[in-house]
Formats: structure tokens, C-alpha cells, sequence
């Protein structure tokens, strides 16, 4: 056989680089794409069609005659880098490719080949292999439609979250990660040699975005928070994003009230962004925007809830007021009522130790959290203790030493407020939001216990 060596023809007109999701505006010119092949098929000796991935969408290339019998097109594989060259034009009525319009290749090069047969991806990872495959390949499948989705949403919603707050006059901060407090208890501390001294990984940026308030008002954060888990569950993970807003001079009604437009606003922005809603409809066709106003039920009706609809523990027993409701029966309750719920209204002896009590009752605290049907608890928060000689008592009450909590106590002695605040993990509020089985499909890299690579 001859050997075909392709040359760019000098006569036709410069090509503009491009991105795939620019395609359509750049129909009818002379173009330029780079990217991975994701789909190849051959068609007899003298067609070829390619689907190029870049990111930021797929088109459809079609290669003709001595274009697709050059060596690199005869030994082309799934997952290489190519560049080609040629106009993009509108698909002919009945056929059916990416944004309906295919690439005719005028020239092509190869950048580098990936490996075929037995050492290509789809050998060493696909959507039958183990879920443990699947986490030490996750940088291979991250090239995948569903993986790099799931993944596209995600920076809408962050975008989403950070609009919101911005459109409501928020702040944002970015509070330190290498902390010497814990937040919510010492059971999920990750500690650390800091200089010889002992720190932790912070659970929370609750206590810094509540020092914010007298400076900056209301603020919020997106950051890492990182939780020492045993639980090893569906929606457990070890370090996770975390959405914390705080208020000054509001009451326990307006934060039930901001946390519902927050949540609402925030699919409302995530789906005015087309190829974001094109996505989530994909992944979750049966997607609803959920009724307002959610419903609002206090702990102690929950546990009459669970009671009535015959939800018990694993011994057979009824939960009792006073008892955490842990996540088994806390998602059946919401599955069967089948919209968000906001559960208010805990037993301070199961909740954290800044929590401001129910003037009405003062065993019972300001706290909600809130629930989703699929996932259950996406967000914790409450109204938070002002008063001073209330936070010494609370301290002591925890075993808690207040020494390193100075900066935070003094929070109250140097003009106090009434304010509070809330934290929702982004990844439940994306498992949610695409109706995933797990939250670790919405992370990067997920870290779980046992699991800190790649
Ligand atoms: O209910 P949590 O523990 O509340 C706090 O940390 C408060 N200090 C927040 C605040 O008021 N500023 O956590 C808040 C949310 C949970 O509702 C859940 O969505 C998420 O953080 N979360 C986790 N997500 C994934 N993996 C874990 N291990 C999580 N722990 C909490």
C-alpha cells in the first residue's frame, strides 16, 4: 500500500480556532478544534466518523477519502488527541449528531495516541468494573459523559450559590482550613502536628463567619470542611464542600425563611443556565422544583411521625423525644413525605453547644435541618447563643475548655447580636438535585475512610 501523507491545502482560508460549544456561531467558516476522540466509527475504506470531545461539548467530524487512510487514521483509538481542520455545517433533516450540525474535515493531525485493545480504557475501567476500580481509575473515568456531568453541574451550582448570596448583599469570606477548635464535636476531629502544636481540620467555619458580622454583616463561605467519619455511608464523606451563610439581627422565622428562598433561588439560577438544565434533565428527567412553602415540622412531631408510621429501630423499639433520629429513619420519614421538609426544633442535649435555646422552651433549641426526599438532611443551622453568661454555661455544660474559644466568646462582650446561620453540603445538595445514589459521584476525587488518592 501506498503511504498517504496528508498536507493542509495553502489555498483555502485561514481556520479560527475554536471551542466545541462555539460551533454553532461558527458554523460556515473555516474552523480549527482540538480534543480527544470519544467515539470513533468506521465506515468502509473511504468514511470515518469521529465524535470530539473538549470539555466544553462533542462534534461530530467526518473524514473522507485519503483523510481517513492515512496511517494515524488507520490506527486511530478512542481517547487520543487530535486536531482537525474544516468547515462546520448543519445536518441534513432525519440524521442526528451533537447541536445537529458535523465538522468536514479538510485536514487532521494526530497530537498523541492512546493505547487500543487490551490496554485502552474501556479495558481497565467501565461501568461494570468494581466501584473500588472505579475510585483508583476516577482521573480515567472523569472522561466519561455521566462522570464529567455530574461535574459541569456542580460548577454551576457553585456559581448559583455564590450569585445568590451576592444578589442578597452577602460577603463572601474564605476562613482558614488548619484550625484549633472544634465546632461539632471532638469525635469527627482530624488532628494534625502543626509546629508541635496539635490542630485539626476544620468541621465547620461557623465560629469564624459569626467573628464577621460586626465587621463585614451578613457573610457566607464555600469551603472545604473535613469530618473524621466512621460511618461509612451513602452520603458520608471525609472532606466535603460546605456552603455556611450567617445573619446578624434576625429571628429563628428569618432564617427558616432565608435558608428557603436560598435553597429555591439556587435551583432557579442552576437551571436559567441551558446546557447546565440540559444536563440535570438527562440525569434526573423526573426532576421537580420543589413547592413552596416547604414544610415545616418540629423534631417532637417527628418522632410522633415515625411512631404513627410504624418507623423503628433495628431492635424493634420506637424512638423517644430526646433521641438523635439517625439517618435510616430520618430517610424514610422523608421519602414518604416526599417534599422538603424543615425539621426545627431539637433537644439541646443532642445538638452542638452554641445552639440558642426555645424561649418557649428551654429544653429545645432554635436549630433546623433541613430534608430532602433521596438524601435526607442537606442542611443544619440555627440561631445562635448572644448571651454571654449563656455561652460560659454551655462550655462547661460540653466539657468544653473556653480558653481557646476567646476570640469567639468575645463575640459576645463586645456588642452582641441576635444572628444565626446554617451549613449545607453541596455535595447532598447535588445528589439531590440529579437523584444519585451516592454523594461521592459528585466530589473530584471523593475521600471516604480508606481513601485518599487519587
Ligand atoms: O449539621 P452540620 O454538622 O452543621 C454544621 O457544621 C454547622 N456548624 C453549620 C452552620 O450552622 N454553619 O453540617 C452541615 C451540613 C449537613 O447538613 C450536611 O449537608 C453536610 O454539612 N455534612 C456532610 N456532608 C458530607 N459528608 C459529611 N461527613 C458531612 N457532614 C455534614
Amino acid at each position: 500500500a501506498k503511504k498517504v501523507v496528508l498536507k493542509e491545502d495553502p489555498s483555502l482560508p485561514i481556520a479560527t480556532k475554536i471551542k466545541i460549544r462555539n460551533g454553532v456561531d461558527n458554523r460556515g467558516k473555516r474552523v480549527k478544534v482540538s480534543g480527544w476522540v470519544h467515539r470513533l466509527r468506521v465506515q468502509g475504506k473511504n468514511m470515518m466518523f469521529v465524535i470530539l470531545r473538549d470539555g466544553t461539548g462533542y462534534l461530530q467530524c467526518v473524514l473522507t477519502d485519503n483523510l481517513c487512510q492515512t496511517y494515524d487514521a488507520l490506527t486511530l483509538t478512542l481517547e487520543s488527541t487530535i486536531i482537525v481542520y474544516g468547515v462546520i455545517n448543519e445536518l441534513p433533516a432525519g440524521k442526528t449528531a451533537p447541536d445537529n450540525h458535523e465538522l468536514t474535515v479538510d485536514y487532521w493531525e494526530c497530537i498523541g495516541k492512546a493505547p487500543g485493545g487490551d490496554d485502552a480504557i474501556s479495558n481497565k475501567v467501565n461501568e461494570n468494573s468494581d466501584p473500588s476500580v472505579k475510585y483508583d481509575l476516577r482521573h480515567l473515568v472523569l472522561r466519561e459523559e455521566r462522570a464529567s456531568g455530574i461535574l459541569k453541574v456542580r460548577s454551576q451550582v457553585l456559581k448559583a450559590f455564590r450569585d445568590h448570596f451576592d444578589s442578597r448583599g452577602f460577603y463572601e469570606v474564605t476562613p482558614p482550613c488548619m484550625v484549633q477548635t472544634s465546632v461539632e464535636g471532638g469525635s469527627t476531629l482530624f488532628e494534625l502536628n502543626y509546629y508541635n502544636e496539635k490542630a485539626y481540620l476544620t468541621q465547620s467555619s461557623q465560629l469564624y463567619l459569626e467573628t464577621c458580622l460586626p465587621s463585614l454583616g451578613d457573610v457566607y463561605c464555600l469551603a472545604e470542611s473535613f469530618r473524621a467519619e466512621k460511618s461509612h455511608t451513602r452520603r458520608h464523606l471525609s472532606e466535603y464542600t460546605h456552603c455556611e451563610a450567617e445573619m446578624a439581627f434576625i429571628s429563628f422565622d428569618d432564617l427558616l425563611d432565608q435558608i428557603e428562598d436560598m435553597i429555591c433561588d439556587v435551583i432557579d439560577r442552576t437551571l436559567a443556565h441551558k446546557p447546565t438544565a440540559d444536563i440535570v434533565y438527562k440525569l434526573n428527567p423526573d426532576f421537580k422544583r420543589p413547592e413552596r412553602p416547604f414544610m415545616r415540622m418540629d423534631y417532637s412531631d417527628a418522632i410522633k411521625y415515625l411512631k404513627d408510621n410504624d418507623i423503628k429501630k433495628e431492635d424493634g423499639t420506637f424512638y423517644e423525644v430526646g433521641e438523635d433520629i439517625p439517618e435510616a429513619p430520618e430517610r424514610a420519614m422523608t421519602d414518604k413525605i416526599n417534599r422538603p421538609i424543615l425539621l426545627c426544633r431539637f433537644p439541646a442535649e443532642i445538638k452542638a453547644f452554641y445552639m440558642k435555646r426555645c424561649p418557649e422552651n428551654r429544653a429545645l433549641t432554635e436549630s433546623v435541618d433541613v430534608l430532602m426526599p433521596g438524601v435526607g438532611e442537606i442542611v443544619g443551622g440555627s440561631m445562635r447563643i448572644s448571651d454571654l453568661e449563656e455561652l460560659m454555661a454551655a462550655y462547661k455544660r460540653e466539657g468544653l475548655d473556653p480558653s481557646p474559644y476567646y476570640w469567639f466568646t468575645d463575640q459576645r462582650k463586645f456588642g452582641t447580636s441576635e444572628h444565626g446561620g446554617f451549613g449545607l453540603g453541596i455535595e447532598r445538595y447535588i445528589a439531590w438535585m440529579l437523584n444519585l445514589y451516592t454523594v461521592r459521584d459528585t466530589c473530584l476525587y471523593p475521600r471516604f475512610t480508606g481513601r485518599a488518592f487519587p
